[in-house]
């Protein structure tokens, strides 16, 4: 049974595992392109392991604290009289004929713990889904300390690059690259969400080939979570991924089942860039049938902030139309008692006043006018002055006897609770149900600060049940109500995981819609992330965060790398804007279906001189590419007078590409480049270049 091996096979890469002929654990043999398990495993180690033990050398791909005393264990569980160690047995395997799932069993003899490995490659992608499911077949409980998803092993012999993003509110999917000599880096989250700070995600390279193969891992979990990677004395970088236990150690009865998130990993040959697109066609998977282009948007949010009100709104709804916009989204302040950041939360009623002739008929106003209503909800969070909480104090995250923690003025309800579930489901589905509505943005603005539930029950698992019942309640509305898109957000993209890729149609990615800090934003979040996830907004000049001038042209350039909206207040826009932005409103309803599903090249990068997104449609013909002037826009700015070239990537050297009268060989594009010339009032393009 042991000493065997398994080859899980992507569209372009191949994962093989062996359970060694001792047959406690599970090692990787080698990740990479096709073919590459066929010669000596690049991260094997049958040195000496003096001061060590043999697991915490070897390329373990899940190891428990007897495997790895010392290097870093993926599983801590321990019995109810404190003892740890669990030390599994190989017992079973389940792999499929094609090479694309595989489960690989363990059992622990002594406390009865079992452990299923399991893989799946999903058709026609580069990554490799990782998840494990514990089992207590004991007879007494078991408490889970550590309760790592995965451990990936990646070559790192002259040394790892980590890529990392890190943030804050209005500042998030900041890309940066350090080199681990030795030591551990680790990001993670204990609010409850993903989080502002760090992305779940992490690539690795060898430092010495920083354009050739890279190696991706990331979360598919939407609560806190944390990935680290330790490179050791031999070369070999382990990452390890999984849930962090903010509520302290799960608890497993016995007979109790535990499965824990999904954590991905992703191979490209092809440096940062070629795992982008690992990551794109994974989630354009993700997507399914819903993978289509998104609608043009308007959201009210900086235009009318909570001073929602019929009046306003619909004269932005004509504007919006007249423009080519397609869905209207009201955003915060539509509801009882919400004129401002301080009540309202909970009660989810129209308001009266603000909507005199009701809000059916508001929105029979908004659909008039050719457009679809999207309506803005936070239906986790109550407001202390509202009337749910007032009904229901104990609904909220709490600790007996300690003040409770406000953050933006409101409390964080206790979804895991089934009552509190209901509600939420309820308040939404209610909505969609009672309200002509196709687009939902759901917004979610304060981290979890109680750890705890009134009368101190516990220990709970506050953080997997919230997080749970959050994916259901995702599931059941879009089940319900297939033809209504959500847009996922937290303060901006506190909520940006492999979990929601799956459940929401679009992300909201920050509140920071300043030209330049945009730019930056999208250039890290496309890293991870597919282009139809990315929602961006045209907004006024300057910008609430970065006042850096643009023109109204890179604006929208900008916010056409993904899923264009329009943010500003259109009301205030001239004549000449209005007729602008229809212009590039109809350009982008001709380029979207290649922004969906087209293949990315990421171009430079907003600190370069040269910064530009091309997409190349499915079928070669059509390459679109979005070019944005990153440096100064006075003179100085301006020198050496020659135009800047973007290499283009991916097309055939021998076709012909023609962008109107100016025709280029692919092998120009290429090695040339693209040229694009810019001025104080040309500073961003879109080219779409036709294949002849
Ligand atoms: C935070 C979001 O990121 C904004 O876009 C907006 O919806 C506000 N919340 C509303 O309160």
């Amino acid at each position: 049974m042991t000493g065997r091996r398994w080859t899980l096979r992507g569209a372009h890469t191949e994962y093989t595992v062996t359970v060694p002929a001792h047959g406690r654990w599970l090692e990787l043999v080698a990740w990479g392109p096709h073919g590459v398990s066929d010669g000596p495993s690049p991260v094997a180690y049958d040195g000496p392991v003096p001061f060590l033990t043999p697991g915490d050398a070897a390329p373990v791909e899940y190891a428990t604290d007897a495997d790895r005393p010392f290097t870093g264990a993926d599983l801590v569980v321990e019995t109810a009289n404190g003892q740890r160690r669990v030390g599994f047995t190989h017992t079973g395997v389940r792999a499929d004929a094609d090479g694309r799932e595989l489960a690989v069993d363990f059992a622990d003899p002594v406390t009865g713990l079992r452990a299923t490995v399991h893989y799946r490659v999903p058709a026609g992608t580069d990554v490799v889904q990782r998840w494990v499911e514990l089992t207590n077949d004991g007879t007494g409980p078991l408490r889970v300390v550590r309760a790592g998803s995965a451990g990936f092993c990646v070559p790192t012999p002259h040394g790892a690059l980590l890529s990392h993003q890190w943030g804050q509110w209005a500042q998030e999917f900041q890309l940066s690259h350090i080199e681990l000599g030795h030591g551990t880096f680790t990001i993670g989250s204990s609010q409850g969400v993903p989080g502002h700070l760090h992305v779940p995600w992490l690539a690795v390279r060898d430092a010495a080939d920083p354009a050739g193969a890279a190696w991706g891992m990331a979360l598919a979990w939407t609560g806190s979570w944390e990935i680290s990677a330790e490179r050791d004395t031999g070369g070999l970088t382990r990452v390890r991924a999984g849930r962090h236990l903010v509520d302290g150690p799960l608890e497993l009865a016995a007979g109790d089942r535990l499965t824990l998130p999904v954590v991905t990993g992703a191979y490209s040959p092809d440096g940062l860039h070629g795992l982008a697109r690992v990551w794109h066609t994974h989630q354009r998977l993700l997507a399914g049938d819903r993978l289509t282009p998104r609608p043009v948007l308007y959201n009210s949010w900086e235009a009318t902030y909570f001073a929602v009100e019929a009046q306003s709104q619909l004269a932005l709804a004509r504007v919006a139309a007249e423009l080519g916009v397609e869905t209207f989204v009201v955003d915060d302040g539509w509801f009882v008692g919400r004129g401002d950041d301080t009540a309202g939360l909970g009660d989810w009623t129209p308001d009266p006043a603000k909507f005199p002739a009701g809000f059916d008929a508001f929105i029979a106003d908004v659909r008039a006018l050719g457009l679809n209503f999207g309506l803005w909800v936070e239906p986790e969070c109550v407001n202390p002055t509202s009337a749910l909480y007032a009904e229901h104090p104990d609904w909220v995250y709490s600790v007996d006897g300690r003040p409770l923690t406000q953050v933006r003025n409101q409390y964080l309800l206790d979804l895991g609770r089934p009552e509190v579930a209901e509600f939420v489901h309820s308040t939404v589905d209610g909505l969609l149900h009672r309200y002509d509505i196709d687009y939902l943005k759901w917004d979610f603005n304060r981290p979890r600060t109680e750890p705890g539930r009134p009368g101190g029950v516990g220990p709970l698992d506050l953080d997997g049940a919230h997080v749970a019942n959050l994916h259901r309640i995702y599931e059941r509305l879009r089940h319900d109500h297939p033809g209504v898109l959500v847009e996922a957000c937290a303060g901006g993209g506190a909520r940006t995981d492999l979990a929601m890729a799956a459940r929401a149609d679009v992300f909201w990615p920050s509140d920071n819609t300043g030209p330049l800090d945009r730019l930056a934003i999208q250039y890290g979040f496309l890293h991870a992330n597919a282009p139809h996830l990315l929602s961006s907004w045209v907004t006024d000049s300057p910008g609430l965060f970065d006042p850096r001038p643009r023109t109204l042209a890179f604006r929208f350039v900008l916010a056409m790398a993904g899923v264009l909206g329009i943010g500003a207040d259109i009301r205030a826009w001239s004549p000449a804007e209005r007729a602008e932005a229809a212009g590039w409103i109809a350009r982008y309803k001709e380029i979207r279906d290649v922004v969906t599903t087209g293949e990315v090249h990421l171009i430079g990068g907003p600190d370069q001189a040269r910064c530009a997104v091309q997409y190349t449609s499915p079928d070669e013909r059509r390459v679109v590419v979005l070019a944005w002037h990153t440096g100064r826009l006075d003179g100085a700015g301006l020198l050496p007078s020659r135009p800047v070239r973007l290499p283009l990537r991916g097309l055939d050297p021998t076709a012909r590409y023609r962008d109107g009268e100016r025709h280029y060989s692919g092998s120009h594009l290429a090695a040339v480049g693209l040229p694009v010339q810019w001025s104080p009032t040309h500073d961003a393009d879109l080219i779409v270049l036709h294949r002849d």
